[in-house]
């Protein structure tokens, strides 16, 4: 499928997905959107792509994404706006349950909805000049893609109340130490140190890293008693798996294992 405001690159079992409006930072206008929504339905049932890594596409000045497009924002009457919410959270919630690892890869600005999406993903790496924050407030407008619930579940409640209610931004120093992201690299490094991470997933079994991703996200929103029920089923379902039979065999035979997704 062609898309205007994103590009797809296949490398394998790895999709690296890129928005790609440089002139605007990348800001989500709902064309974007709905370009986003299209690809991650399209990865979600794709068996062959296992692993995806979310960035801004390459440009001069490297944006991940600049938030929503204001321009569209600001004219929007309650009946648009709420539904421009349910649709950045769509995408947000697809990309959280795809079934398989997202990694985001910040390579610069990720404001607002940009922030929110890459809350969504798994695993967040930022490049050492990324800048991080919901500053919706500073517009008279509140995050209405997720970042309300997403931000205070990484960050804690207070440092999320914080940046919610200042609008602060961070710089990747501070959001490391927040963990909100996980690693800073140098910008020229960041794609090939996500390559590096998103190998390390792949060489994994894939129904497994499915199974604990499932349990873990899952478990978010149960008591610890169903969690861990949860997670003693998604044990069970593993051990029906011929790459369970292999991975364990392939250890005791002293060999790589050789996943077969089966
Ligand atoms: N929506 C629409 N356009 C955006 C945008 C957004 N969220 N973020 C940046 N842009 C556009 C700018 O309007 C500008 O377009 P123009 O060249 O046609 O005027 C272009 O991207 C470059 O941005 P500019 O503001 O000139 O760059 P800067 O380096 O001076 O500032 C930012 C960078 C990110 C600090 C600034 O663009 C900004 O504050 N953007 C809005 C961030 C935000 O509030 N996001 C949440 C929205 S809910």
């Amino acid at each position: 499928m062609g898309y205007e405001n994103i590009q797809i690159a296949r490398e394998d079992a790895l999709a690296i997905v890129s928005v790609t409006r440089p002139d605007k930072l990348n800001a989500l206008n709902d064309a974007t959107l709905l370009e986003l929504r299209n690809a991650f339905r399209d990865l979600h049932d794709e068996a062959g792509a296992r692993c995806v890594i979310l960035t801004g596409g390459e440009a001069k000045r490297p944006a991940f994404v600049a938030g929503a497009d204001i321009e569209e924002l600001a004219d929007q009457e309650p009946l648009a706006a709420k539904r421009r919410s349910h649709l950045g959270q769509e995408v947000c919630d697809l990309i959280e349950n795809l079934g398989k690892p997202v990694i985001a890869a910040v390579n610069g600005f990720a404001l607002g909805g940009g922030l929110e999406l890459a809350l969504a993903c798994h695993i967040r790496l930022a490049a050492a000049e990324a800048r991080l924050g919901l500053p919706e407030v500073t517009l008279g407008i509140i995050p209405g893609f997720g970042g309300t619930q997403r931000l205070p579940r990484v960050v804690g409640l207070g440092p999320a109340l914080e940046l919610i209610t200042t609008g602060r931004m961070v710089d990747a120093a501070e959001a490391r130490e927040l963990h909100l992201v996980n690693h800073v690299y140098p910008a020229d490094q960041l794609m090939v140190e996500a390559r590096k991470l998103a190998a390390k997933i792949l060489a994994n079994g894939p129904l497994a890293v499915r199974l604990a991703l499932e349990s873990a996200l899952r478990g978010r929103s149960l008591p610890l008693d169903e969690a861990l029920r949860n997670e003693a089923n998604l044990f069970g379902l593993v051990s029906a798996t011929a790459d369970m039979r292999e991975g364990l065999r392939a250890f005791l035979d002293k060999r790589p294992a050789d996943f077969r997704n089966e």
